[in-house]
């Protein structure tokens, strides 16, 4: 770009010159014989006046089609966790994978919009936007970021027992997290939120998980997580936002949330990761209250448990879970519903502790 304004600059340059000298010869014509320098002065300028209109038209014409197109990039954190891809190089790509990733993105931003109670495509969620959990349009360090997701999918879940496609596992968090229904996996919008993860995946080798991506695993405690602790907790550093009865804020505009609810009817579903309190508490930890960060966390790993505990001892939505970990050794330790291939309670499962489900287990392979 910066030789078009050199060019550019230079021929105007020439131009004045050119145009004073006219100027100039002209008045000596008036008195001497400056009349033969005229000519070829005359086809100078018409050689600029050409120059200054290529170049013009240069600026018109899309870039790509005298510049490579830069490739796309990975971002990472000065700590090196994951960070998201380069956002200045979306204009790059081709139109219609432009498009596509972009509407990809929106939709995770603003899900409600299109797709909440009064969704301008559908409805078929409950209001909140996949952004709520994962954070920045899913790119936060350590924020529920899609990090991991073109890289490792389609992979074995134990969830399902099967081989899950990313359009899958998309579909499990509008079933679960947003209490929905699932998307046409053929639609546009299953195909822009595809577009959108394979395009955050740029550069991440297959298989690999970068660091900092998703949800941290904190350190089990040595108790059960208290959720009379937990209310304490909620109370001081949670309800200016969440407010008292746990249900948010409803943003202005009315489709959606300025700060979502935690529990009741529009809240995630209890067959959602959250449900889980590692989950849960492995996400507050890092980013709640609003502005928290995994380099500057708000609550000790104490307190996220605890928290985690009241905020999943509260009703929400139902599921039918029959169908899912059918190889019941597989059941994630925190998992709160049996039946389990253990002699545990529902009630360890849920609230801990954990350490000795899991010395249980490895003793007894
Ligand atoms: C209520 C919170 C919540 C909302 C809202 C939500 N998710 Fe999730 N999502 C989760 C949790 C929790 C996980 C599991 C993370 C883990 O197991 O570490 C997850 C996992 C995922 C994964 C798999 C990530 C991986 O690396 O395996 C994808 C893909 C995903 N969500 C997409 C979406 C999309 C798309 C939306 C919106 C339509 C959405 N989620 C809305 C909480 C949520
Ligand atoms: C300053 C306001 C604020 C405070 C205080 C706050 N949150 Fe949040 N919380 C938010 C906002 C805003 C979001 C949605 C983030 C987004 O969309 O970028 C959110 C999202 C969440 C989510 C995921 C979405 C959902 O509704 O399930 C959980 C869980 C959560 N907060 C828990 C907590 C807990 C627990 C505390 C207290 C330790 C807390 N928050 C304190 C503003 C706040």
């Amino acid at each position: 770009m910066i030789v078009h304004w050199l060019i550019l600059f230079a021929t105007v340059l020439i131009l004045v010159v050119l145009y004073v000298m006219d100027d100039a010869l002209r008045a000596l014509s008036d008195r001497a014989d400056g009349e033969s320098a005229l000519g070829p002065l005359r086809s100078s300028k018409r050689i600029a006046w050409a120059t200054l209109v290529l170049v013009a038209v240069l600026f018109v014409v899309p870039k790509e089609l005298f510049e490579p197109a830069p490739p796309q990039m990975a971002t990472y954190d000065a700590a090196g966790n994951w960070s998201g891809a380069d956002t200045t190089r979306i204009e790059f790509l081709d139109r219609e994978q432009r498009e596509l990733v972009l509407y990809g993105r929106e939709l995770i931003r603003n899900t409600a919009y299109y797709l909440g109670p009064n969704g301008t495509v559908s409805q078929q969620t409950n209001g909140m936007n996949c952004q709520n959990c994962h954070l920045d349009a899913g790119t936060k360090p350590w924020g529920n970021n899609y990090g991991a997701v073109w890289s490792t999918y389609p992979k074995l879940r134990s969830r399902t027992g099967r081989v899950e496609s990313v359009a899958k596992r998309v579909n499990d968090c509008f079933e679960r997290s947003l209490n929905g229904t699932a998307l046409d996996t053929t639609g546009h919008e299953m195909l822009a939120i595809k577009a959108y993860m394979e395009w955050l995946g740029t550069g991440i080798e297959t298989k690999t998980k970068p660091q900092g991506s998703g949800i941290v695993d904190l350190a089990y405690l040595d108790r059960p997580a208290d959720p009379e602790h937990g209310a304490a907790i909620f109370t001081a550093k949670c309800v200016s936002c969440h407010q008292d009865d746990g249900q948010g804020v409803k943003a202005l505009a009315g489709s959606t949330y300025q700060y979502p609810p935690l529990w009741g009817d529009h809240s995630y579903n209890i067959g959602a990761g959250l449900y889980r309190l590692s989950r849960f508490a492995g996400y507050v930890k890092n980013n709640m209250p609003q502005g928290a960060t995994w380099e500057n966390p708000q609550l000790t790993d104490e307190e996220a448990w605890d928290v985690a505990a009241y905020v999943n001892s509260q009703q929400r939505p139902d599921r039918d879970l029959t169908g899912d970990w059918p190889k019941l050794a597989s059941k994630p330790t925190d998992h709160p519903f049996g039946p389990y291939a253990d002699a545990f309670t529902e009630a360890q499962h849920k609230y801990g502790p954990y350490r000795p489900i899991e010395e249980a287990k490895t003793s007894a392979e």
